[in-house]
């Protein structure tokens, strides 16, 4: 069921169910961070590797320290920056933060969100939530409650409904190996407006076979249709003879039908090509076509945390 009521969230989650919450970064999938039986039935329901760690999400910065052992001096600057918002904190857990929800790592990821509703929900909650993204592992992360009812409607009980998401990329994981603040994932933070707080930073969120954080595989948020990267007025002509849609920045292709192509932002507005850019995925994927051609950005701002995003779904492994 799609509702907005938070009393009818709460009481689910109270029982151990998991149910799905808008943030303002993406949908989550959201349990009882502390009980393990519905942190079981997260990784179950988005048949994730239990190998891969969930976020942790807390109403505000005081509950956030509740869970870690301690806030970095760096950390703390990003939190009074950044959250509630699109920022993720890796930190050193406390003993009640089992190691299912951090695949065994001594480290949780924390998480505010600001949407107003997970606001509400969290400050209702004696607990706080672990959630992922509330897609099939691998695939798109949703960005509107009608995304979540299409693929897992028929396996939870109930879906917060906070209308589309405000920024629509996953937010920002950053960590401090031997006190350097690292970002492990580009997200809806930028590195510039981090960087513009704290000075440079190390980004390791390249792809690798034994990933840090496994948002970091290289095939991750991957559309069914194969998506094939390049410049489009040059793959439009190589593809000819197949049916394509395409995903671009700015412009329109008067040679391609009208509703088999997606501009992400007309005006190159990088805030709404990051808004659009999930949804867009999903609309062309479910187009009777047999490749997205798609384009990257100018390596900048959110441009870096949308071209991140490309390439892991254009990649073939
Ligand atoms: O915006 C977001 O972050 C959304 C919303 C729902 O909060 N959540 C989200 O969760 O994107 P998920 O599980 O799809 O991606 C979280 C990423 C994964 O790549 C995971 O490996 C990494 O965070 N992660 C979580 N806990 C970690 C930990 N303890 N150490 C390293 N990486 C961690
Ligand atoms: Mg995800």
């Amino acid at each position: 069921m799609i509702g907005q009521n938070i009393a009818q969230a709460a009481a689910l989650l109270q029982r151990g169910e998991v149910i799905a919450i808008p943030t303002e970064t993406v949908y989550g999938l959201a349990g009882n961070a502390l009980d393990e039986q519905a942190v079981a039935r997260i990784f179950a329901i988005k048949q994730r590797p239990s190998f891969d760690p969930l976020i942790v999400h807390v109403p505000d910065l005081r509950q956030l320290e509740n869970w870690v052992k301690a806030i970095p001096p760096l950390a703390r600057k990003l939190a009074e920056q950044f959250m509630p918002g699109a920022l993720t904190l890796l930190l050193e857990k406390r003993d009640q933060i089992s190691d299912l929800v951090t695949a065994g790592s001594p480290l949780v990821a924390m998480r505010i969100p600001a949407h107003p509703l997970a606001q509400q929900l969290l400050q209702s909650l004696p607990f706080p939530l672990a959630a992922p993204s509330a897609n099939p592992f691998g695939y798109i992360s949703p960005t509107r409650a009608e995304h979540v009812a299409h693929q897992l409607g028929d396996q939870i009980p109930y879906i917060l409904d906070g209308g589309p998401c405000s920024i629509g990329l996953e937010s920002t994981i950053v960590g401090f190996p031997e006190g350097r603040a690292t970002v492990y994932r580009k997200g809806g933070i930028s590195v510039e407006a981090i960087e513009a707080l704290i000075g440079p930073v190390q980004v390791k969120a390249h792809s690798s076979s034994n990933p840090q954080a496994p948002g970091m595989l290289k095939s991750h948020y991957a559309p069914r249709v194969p998506m094939v990267l390049g410049n489009l007025s040059e793959l439009i002509p190589v593809y000819s003879g197949k049916a394509v849609g395409v995903l671009s920045f700015r412009e329109r292709f008067p040679e391609i039908p009208s509703e088999r192509q997606f501009a992400l932002s007309s005006s190159g507005d990088y805030t709404e090509a990051a808004r659009n850019l999930f949804s867009a995925m999903r609309y062309l994927d479910r187009l009777p076509i047999d490749f997205i051609l798609t384009e990257l950005l100018p390596e900048e701002h959110l441009g870096r945390a949308i071209n991140d995003r490309l390439r892991r779904a254009a990649a073939v492994e």
